[in-house]
């Protein structure tokens, strides 16, 4: 048996703890295992790097992954799909363990579509992956930014000032959610409910009515005013998966409450420290278990399936099921938006 394992799409922390563990019970098996660099690019060129127990060993605990990622669509171009079929025959694969998040797990499916025998893995900061509680890396990265969220406290308590981080996540607010409560955010906007600029500067002015008078906000990147339709994007140019890239809704915000509270206000970008740095326990821990039970999965047969947490167990899903639809945050969890902004 000879396995393939390619991350794709933004890397996050947690990716080589599933490597480790994919080589680790692989081995185990007497499996051979085969690396494509890159995300989908190594898949269409055939760039491929061994996995073996030496060139695996402790990097569990290292951000990024060994292997590269790339934005790549592999269904981008007609004659790509092919390239990817020629490289899994040139190479001998058997079966790909593929790990990513919607779009590089819905271009899985496509190829799992076409006969090749794929388990997915499911990894992304933005936690939008239908049919999992968590993806691999959102743990680090919520807290990474609530590390950060909480640094703005004290400068804006010093100051007296307004400070707003503009948190990743695309269009869910698991992210900011999670990240600004842990950080202390007073108020929190998310993409699933459209905030309203006149509430966000009243809270403001109460607060300091009362003598609270700094505010943090977290704001997620696609998160957007009520009765406007457009997101605020860095550019409206799409990548092959056809995703804008957003940014720049903490500026607007910054100008608009200046302008209307009269308090000096800052903003922030927390951009990509939220996916750089090692893994927490959690990531390592998850990462494991999911690695070991893809590969439990491939000596199974049991493919176009994806493992996944539910619970607090690792599970089996279909990878239509993982890729049908963007998981936004659950409803009840909205309560939580503004839960600290009056104390
Ligand atoms: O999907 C993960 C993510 O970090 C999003 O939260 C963010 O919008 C996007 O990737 C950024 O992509 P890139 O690294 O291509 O700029």
């Amino acid at each position: 048996m000879k396995i393939g394992v390619m991350t794709g799409g933004g890397d996050c922390p947690g990716l080589n703890a599933v490597i480790q563990a994919v080589v680790k019970r692989a081995t185990d098996y007497k499996y051979e295992v085969v690396g494509f660099l890159d995300g989908y690019t190594g898949l269409i060129n055939g760039d491929t790097k061994p996995l073996t127990l030496e060139n695996v060993r402790d990097i569990y605990q290292d951000g990024g992954t060994i292997l590269g990622s790339s934005r790549n669509n592999p269904f981008d171009k007609e004659e790509e799909p092919g390239k990817v079929m020629e490289t899994l025959k040139k190479f001998n694969i058997d079966a790909m363990i593929i790990i990513g998040g919607d779009d590089t797990l819905g271009a899985a499916k496509k190829l799992s579509d076409m006969g090749v025998n794929v388990v997915g893995v499911p990894k992304t900061i933005d936690n939008d992956l239908a049919s999992t509680d968590y993806c691999i890396g959102f743990q680090t990265a919520v807290a990474t930014a609530a590390e950060e969220i909480a640094r703005l406290q004290t400068t804006a308590k010093s100051h007296d000032r307004v400070l707003i981080a503009e948190v990743m996540g695309r269009h869910a607010g698991w992210l900011t959610l999670m990240a600004g409560l842990a950080g202390g955010a007073h108020i929190i906007l998310v993409p699933e409910k459209d905030f309203d600029i006149n509430s966000v500067c009243k809270t403001i002015k109460k607060r300091d009515k009362k003598g609270e008078t700094y505010t943090v906000i977290a704001v997620a990147e696609g998160a957007k005013p009520k009765n406007i339709d457009d997101l605020v994007t860095v550019s409206k140019e799409k990548d092959e998966f056809g995703n804008v890239r957003l940014g720049g809704i903490a500026e607007v915000l910054e100008k608009e409450i200046e302008k209307r509270t009269g308090k000096t206000t800052r903003s922030v970008v927390l951009g990509h420290v939220q996916r750089g740095g090692p893994p927490v326990a959690f990531d390592i821990d998850f990462g494991i278990q999911l690695g070991v039970a893809a590969v439990d999965l491939v000596k199974k047969g049991k493919f176009d399936n994806a493992v996944v947490l539910k619970g607090n167990k690792i599970v089996t899903v279909k990878l239509e099921k993982v890729v049908e639809k963007n998981r936004k945050l659950r409803k009840d969890l909205l309560k939580f938006t503004d839960f600290f902004s009056m104390m």
